[in-house]
């Protein structure tokens, strides 16, 4: 069989205050009537023959109204806490057979190009029948410090760089083979449980035991804080020997920062002043003096103004915030 798997656990942290708790922008209906969560099983769903998504409480409404509406066969696993996408991965793996083919994606991208998108993923999936793990590199445009960067000769993947600082993101890029990653992931479940098992036994013993206790995918709290918070980026793609990359040609915006949903309201025409300076969210006319690429994010009850650059340190604010309340 081959799986979609839909990581919607994240809290989506780099979008406050447009995303909250409980208004999860993956679930607002704001592309064509569509969400970007719908578009994600729409792009995979005549490739997939099943959906397994690892979500949350506060989100499984959302995604299973979604996947019902459009008669999508799934299975939902419902974390009570995030322990990061090593543990998420595994729950999926775990729940399918080991000779499956798993198409991991996060929900909050933005891909055109779908027949190039449909070509990378046959091609992705020909690599794991043959128990390689397999990312989705897309050709870098700017230093950016939020993705992993893939050093590439062919389709071999010489080293994975997850989240390096800027220096070395701009030596990444002058060097001219390094990807970024895209944050899809192609592989049998048991080759990524073998390599989970082998790198980080401690998360795949402590998931595989939260596994085991699920109620009908429901799974236990205290059970899950056992297990070690780590990406899979870190935690599998840094390591193992078994990964290979597709030199991805469709066109690939991530919408998790506010600088790259800048790049994709920018490329869709969105108003911007001749010194960059943008709002996002609520349009009330704003005037910006003497600021370059700046960001208004205007909601309801919240307001953040951020230099595009600093995108990445939204995360921080958000934890701040959090540890507050
Ligand atoms: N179920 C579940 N549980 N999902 C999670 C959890 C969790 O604990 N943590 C994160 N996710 C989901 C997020 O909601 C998102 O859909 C996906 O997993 C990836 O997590 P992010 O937090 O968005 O990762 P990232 O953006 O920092 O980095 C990844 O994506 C980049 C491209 O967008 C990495 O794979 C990078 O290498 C990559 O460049
Ligand atoms: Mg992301």
């Amino acid at each position: 069989n081959i799986i979609h798997v839909i990581l919607t656990g994240g809290v989506g942290s780099r979008l406050w205050p447009l995303s909250r708790k409980s208004r999860p922008k993956q679930y607002l209906e704001i592309f064509e009537g569509k969400s970007l969560f719908e578009l994600t099983v729409e792009r995979n769903s005549a490739i997939a023959d099943k959906v397994i998504v690892v979500g949350n409480t506060d989100n499984c409404h959302l995604s299973r109204a979604i996947l019902e509406k459009k008669n999508v066969p799934y299975l939902d696993i419902v974390e009570s806490t995030p322990r990061n996408t090593a543990a998420a991965i595994a729950f999926a793996a775990l729940a399918a057979d080991p000779d499956d083919i798993l198409i991991v994606t996060p929900m909050d991208h933005i891909i055109e190009k779908k027949e190039l998108y449909d070509e990378a993923v046959n091609e992705a999936i020909q690599k794991a029948l043959k128990g390689h793990i397999v990312t989705f590199g897309i050709v870098p445009t700017k230093p950016e410090t939020g993705y992993g960067y893939i050093e590439s000769k062919g389709e071999n993947v010489l080293s994975f760089r997850e989240k390096p600082n800027l220096e070395t993101a701009k030596n990444f890029i002058a060097k001219k083979n390094f990807l970024w990653n895209s944050g899809m992931f192609c592989f049998k479940a048991g080759v990524l449980l073998d390599e989970l098992k082998h790198f980080q036994p401690k998360v795949y013993k402590k998931a595989k035991k939260v596994w085991e206790h699920n109620q009908d995918g429901k799974l236990d709290l205290d059970l899950s804080l056992e297990i070690p918070s780590i990406s899979v980026d870190y935690a599998v793609m840094e390591r193992s020997k078994k990964i290979k990359v597709i030199h991805s040609q469709f066109l690939w915006s991530d919408l998790g920062s506010f600088e790259s949903v800048y790049d994709y309201l920018l490329s869709k025409g969105h108003p911007v002043d001749e010194n960059g300076n943008m709002v996002i969210g609520v349009q009330n006319f704003t005037a910006f003096i003497g600021m370059k690429n700046t960001i208004l994010v205007a909601t309801e009850n919240a307001n953040l103004v951020l230099q595009k650059e600093y995108s990445q340190d939204v995360k921080d604010l958000y934890n701040e915030l959090e540890t507050q309340n």
